[in-house]
């Protein structure tokens, strides 16, 4: 097991990374971050998920020139379509694929490589350019590199006395 303290730390060290330098990501790293997601929990077991991985770059800009604030992904050295499989699990597939983007989040940080939830994209046009069928709900796509340009700094969090209460 991992020790506490230096979890927490780990935890509070990752940041959202928008830019990215042009070296590619090995096999064994995708690997481990798409095991990551895999290892995911969700109600009842039932994993309604897939992962598209994206590498070609003509589909990794034309993703970019959808999203908002995400033109980035056109840097990354790949991207992960998170996609929910709606019948699977008709109540949970949001929860669920929203946790596996933070297991993919995490596991990737821990390996020195940096993404950035993007909320900022037009899922039409986004599920068009991957080719998703009814049943597949488009979660977001994770991009992947290792970080250009440093870390940075951290962003703001509420303290706890404002967010926890005790009753
Ligand atoms: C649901 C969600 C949607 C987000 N959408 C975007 C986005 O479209 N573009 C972007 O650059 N960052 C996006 N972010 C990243 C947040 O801006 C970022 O997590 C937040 O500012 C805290 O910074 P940190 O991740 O470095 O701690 C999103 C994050 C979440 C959780």
């Amino acid at each position: 097991m991992i020790e506490p303290e230096e979890f927490l730390n780990f935890l509070k060290s990752r940041r959202s990374i928008r830019a990215f330098q042009d070296k590619s990501v090995p096999e064994n790293e995708i690997e481990m971050i798409l095991e990551a997601g895999r290892w995911t929990p969700s109600a009842s077991n039932r994993q309604p998920w897939r992962f598209i991985v994206i590498r070609n770059k003509d589909i990794l800009n034309k993703i970019a020139r959808v999203t908002g604030y995400g033109w980035f992904i056109a840097e990354a050295s790949l991207a992960i379509a998170i996609v929910g499989k709606i019948k699977t699990s008709p109540k949970w597939y949001i929860i669920d694929t929203s946790l596996v983007s933070m297991n993919m989040m995490l596991m990737a940080w821990s390996l020195g490589i940096g993404t950035c939830w993007i909320g900022s994209i037009n899922k039409e046009k986004a599920r068009k350019i991957l080719e998703l069928g009814n049943n597949d709900y488009l979660l977001t796509v994770l991009p992947f590199g290792y970080i250009r340009g440093g870390i940075p700094e951290p962003t703001y969090r509420n303290p706890l006395n404002k967010i926890v209460k005790e009753i």
